[in-house]
């Protein structure tokens, strides 16, 4: 029987609450299909371990993590320990060490989520979001100078390569042409005279080997407006790091909210293990409540199992979340229920189960 091994990283605030439903899903996937199994090592990582080693990940952590098939991630941060070490040492560490350059997040609104936007019919939100993952603004380079002194300066440099625009950018071509879709570059060439302007230049020597790809490009600052008035006309969507990092939280919110978005760190060659993770955060105003929303953790489960080429299982995954959104009886409150996760868990496995009969 095949085995897929995860290493499971719960991390911090809600993270440890919601992939333990997570996990579960994914186990009751393997028992109801009988082919494969799961098996989770779970590494306790994050700010807790930061207080008592001073670091976040032990020294050996990349090479630890290399050994599986998959990462599956909860959150990373937490108040008493500055955010900007805890997700270099982690997560964004990760990201880069094992070139998961593609940053797969669906903006679907699912049946029975709620959307904010008026006249909006459901299936106008449906894109499927694809965010460089590996440099441009999140590249870690620039410098501090004279700290402290009235004349400090910060850097903070946008490293755009011609390789990485490239491979992002083709990625996003070869997935608008499987799904028969259109494909939407985000970029801001007007202002940003360097990067966006190669960004838009690269876009559009890629799209000469795709003309049967429809493409459309767009201002970061009006496509965020399109966004919210007309959703429908983003289909799949490629864009920089940073652009992408706001976009998708914008996405969550006309999607169904933080507690349903997920998103996949992949290294399409599969040369290093990929990692799925909810796009939300470790939520320190509702940790600890078991109220946090599991969704958005199931569905980068999903996303985990379309990856090992179980597609099947994923969009049946998507089904029982539409099954329970539908019902509305086991709902956390983010969803307008009352809903504990671990309740919420088990009513999509229960989903699942049926929708498998
Ligand atoms: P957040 O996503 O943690 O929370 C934003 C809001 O959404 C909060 O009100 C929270 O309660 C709500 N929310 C988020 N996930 C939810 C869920 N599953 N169910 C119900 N409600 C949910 O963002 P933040 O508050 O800006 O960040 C908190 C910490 O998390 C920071 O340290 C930040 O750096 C970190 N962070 C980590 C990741 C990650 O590890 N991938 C992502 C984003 C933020
Ligand atoms: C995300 C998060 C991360 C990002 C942070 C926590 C570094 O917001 O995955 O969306 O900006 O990529
Ligand atoms: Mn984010």
């Amino acid at each position: 029987m095949e085995k897929y091994r995860i290493a499971v990283i719960p991390g911090d605030g809600i993270g440890p609450e919601v992939l333990t439903e997570g996990m579960k899903l994914l186990k009751t996937v393997s028992e109801l299909d009988g082919g494969f199994c799961f098996e989770d090592v779970w590494f306790p990582w994050g700010c807790q371990y930061y207080l008592k080693n001073g670091r976040m990940m032990p020294e050996d952590g990349i090479s630890v993590l290399s050994d599986f098939d998959a990462i599956y991630l909860g959150a990373v941060g937490y108040p008493g320990v500055p955010d900007h070490i805890s997700l270099w040492e982690l997560l964004l560490t990760i990201r880069k060490s094992f070139d998961q350059y593609v940053n797969l997040r669906p903006v679907k609104l699912l049946k029975g989520a709620e959307c904010p936007l008026k006249d909006v019919r459901r299936e106008d939100v449906n894109m499927t979001f694809i965010r460089e993952n590996s440099e441009g603004e999140y590249a870690g380079s620039g410098s501090w100078l004279f700290k402290g002194k009235p004349n400090e300066v910060v850097i903070q440099d946008g490293v755009f390569s011609r390789v990485g625009c490239e491979r992002i950018i083709r990625y996003a071509f070869e997935t608008a042409k499987k799904e028969k879709r259109s494909l939407t570059s985000i970029s801001k060439g007007n202002a940003l005279n360097y990067s966006m302007v190669f960004w838009d230049q690269i876009f559009s020597e890629v799209s000469k080997e795709y003309p049967e790809v429809e493409t459309h490009s767009y201002l970061v600052d009006a496509a965020s407006m399109f966004m919210v008035k007309d959703p429908a006309r983003f289909e799949v969507v490629v864009t920089s790091n940073l652009f992408g990092d706001i976009l998708t939280d914008l996405g969550a919110a006309i999607a169904g909210g933080m507690g349903l978005a997920a998103g996949a760190n992949l290294n399409p060659e599969r040369k290093y293990p990929s990692m799925f993770e909810p796009i939300h955060g470790s939520a320190p105003d509702i940790a600890g409540k078991e109220i946090a929303n599991p969704m958005a953790s199931i569905w980068a489960a999903s996303q985990m199992l379309d990856f090992f080429g179980h597609e099947d299982w994923g969009a049946k995954v998507l089904l029982a979340l539409e099954a329970v959104l539908t019902e509305k009886t086991a709902l956390t409150p983010d969803m307008g229920g009352r809903a504990k996760t671990s309740e919420t868990g088990n009513a999509v496995r229960e989903a699942l189960r049926k929708l498998s009969k």
